[in-house]
């Protein structure tokens, strides 16, 4: 696995540059595979680089007929609800290119208890990727591009430092309590070993407040590993973060 650090001056040519570079993969993995899989990751700092694979110059070129769009977390709230990460991707891209509607495999968040939410994703998960690609009981999935978000104690989906999910080993999406999230609602998430069974994996992370443990996984992954869950992150190919400090 290459690890990668792409510098920019805010999260404007952030958006840009991991935006063409999303188109750029779709292509190649439409032209090698037939099919491009994404998954998107939630939180604020991915809305602008929604909204820029929505614009003409990006969507244009973006082969959305044979793109299939996932969550890597959700919040458990009722469907539709504002705090959703569906709901910012909705607003952001989902209702502005042609993506077919079968081709979204939205998170059910809204599924009580979030356990069972997080079985139904999981069937889904593994529905999709029977027919896609052979995939043995025990092992995992190869989603082709993965958009994590970090969060300023390291967390990253909704893998929290602490929690047992970051230690789930077998199942490929599970629930957490999200007490310490923001907001501190239950979750589902991917977990580590789907996560890293990635081709590609993105990162974008910016704001002085995530600054120092940024530079602690820049300076030294396996330390930065004790404590926070963005720092356990692997991709089969490449993993490449995107932000806007100093390097
Ligand atoms: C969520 C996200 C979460 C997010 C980080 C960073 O559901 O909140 O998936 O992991 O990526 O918390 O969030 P910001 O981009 O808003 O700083």
């Amino acid at each position: 696995m290459e690890r990668e650090f792409r510098y920019y001056p805010g999260l404007v040519e952030i958006s840009e540059h991991a935006a063409q570079y999303v188109v750029d993969l779709a292509q190649q993995k439409v032209m090698e595979n037939g099919a491009f899989t994404m998954v998107l990751s939630g939180g604020n700092t991915p809305r602008l680089l929604y909204e820029n694979l929505a614009l003409t110059r990006f969507s244009d070129c973006l082969p959305w007929s044979k793109t299939h769009v996932f969550w890597g977390d959700e919040r458990c709230v009722p469907k539709g609800d504002s705090q959703s990460n569906y709901a910012m991707a909705r607003e952001t891209l989902l209702l502005k290119v042609p993506l077919p509607r079968e081709n979204i495999y939205r998170m059910p968040g809204e599924i009580e208890p979030p356990e069972n939410a997080a079985t139904r994703y999981e069937k889904m998960l593994r529905k999709f990727f029977s027919n896609a690609q052979s995939v043995a009981e025990d092992c995992f999935p190869s989603f082709d591009l993965i958009l994590l978000g970090m969060g300023s104690d390291g967390h990253t989906a909704s893998l929290f430092p602490g929690d047992p999910a970051v230690e789930e080993r077998k199942q490929w999406v599970v629930s957490v309590s999200g007490l310490t999230a923001k907001p501190p609602i239950p979750r589902i998430t991917l977990t580590l070993p789907i996560i890293n069974q990635a081709r590609y994996v993105l990162f974008l992370v910016t704001g002085e407040e995530k600054e120092r443990v940024f530079n602690a996984i820049r300076r030294d992954p396996e330390e930065a590993s004790r404590l926070y869950p963005s720092a356990r992150v692997r991709a089969k190919e490449r993993l490449i973060w995107y932000t806007n400090y100093r390097g």
